[in-house]
């Protein structure tokens, strides 16, 4: 498989803290990768640098051959890369189908028309979305009233509208009860799947980790101190004392 992303020698530091330490990272074509690590170990910093919403001091980020660094989010979204949140990112007053709806427009770049319902914008595609992530019956609820899962399952649904190829998910399920979090990884692996995507996601389950990665990368301090199969990191010494290790005393 050929890397997709493709990360060499990347810093950041914030006030002379470094949450990202010459972190050297390749992502292969179609594959579900994991990044995980203990609280503060750079994993949403890490994903900003993807994303364009900070800027590296140092080092180099490569997108299908393509170099990321210095492009502003909305620019790196339209090359194929999506993301959602850790924390919950919709419109909470607009119903659920407007907030797809504007999804859909915001990419495909259509105006609001004087002279056109701007309820059958994307009436389609919309609803396709919608029934992707199992959100189709709630279409007419309003956003910020649905139940957690369902507000993230929106967000998935938000992110696809920009049509990636690596998808990036910040802590799924973060917050979901135990029923939520089984749902929402079975409709993420189903859509991976079903749309060949790529993705890259942080998550503190090590059940989801070690349920849907195939390779699996460890933060710690800001550095990747693993990278591998679930079975070689799992395995790793130094893993085990960092990581595996500060959790069962946290
Ligand atoms: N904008 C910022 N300004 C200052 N410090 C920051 C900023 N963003 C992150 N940090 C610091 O960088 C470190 C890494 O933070 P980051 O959010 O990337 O960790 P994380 O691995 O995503 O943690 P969590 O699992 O809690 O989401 C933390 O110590 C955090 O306080
Ligand atoms: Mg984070």
């Amino acid at each position: 498989m050929t890397a997709m992303l493709s990360i060499d020698g990347l810093w950041k530091s914030f006030a002379g803290f470094v949450a990202t330490r010459d972190v050297t990272f390749e992502l292969l074509a179609g594959e579900t990768h994991a990044v995980i690590g203990p609280n503060g170990a750079g994993k949403t910093t890490f994903f900003n640098l993807i994303t364009g919403h900070l800027r590296p001091d140092k080092g180099s980020v490569s997108f299908e051959g393509r170099d990321l660094v210095g492009l502003p989010p909305q620019k790196i979204v339209r090359l194929g890369i999506a993301r959602s949140f850790q924390r919950i990112n919709i419109y909470p007053r607009l119903t659920v189908f407007e907030n797809v709806q504007v999804a859909l427009i915001a990419h495909e770049g259509q105006q609001w028309n004087l002279f056109r319902p701007g309820r059958s914008l994307h009436r389609q595609g919309t609803q396709e979305l919608l029934e992707l992530v199992g959100l189709a019956s709630e279409a007419e609820e309003t956003a910020g009233e649905l139940s957690y899962g369902k507000q993230k399952q929106l967000e998935l649904a938000i992110a696809l509208a920009s049509q990636p190829r690596l998808l990036l998910l910040d802590e799924p399920t973060a917050g979901m009860s135990p029923q939520e979090t089984g749902e929402t990884i079975a409709s993420v692996r189903d859509i991976v799947k079903a749309r060949g995507l790529t993705l890259l996601f942080t998550e503190h389950d090590m059940s989801v980790v070690f349920g849907i990665a195939e390779r699996i990368s460890v933060l710690h301090h800001g550095e990747i101190i693993a990278s591998g199969t679930p079975d070689a990191v799992r395995n790793d010494p130094e893993v085990k004392r960092v990581y595996l290790g500060e959790h069962a005393h946290g």
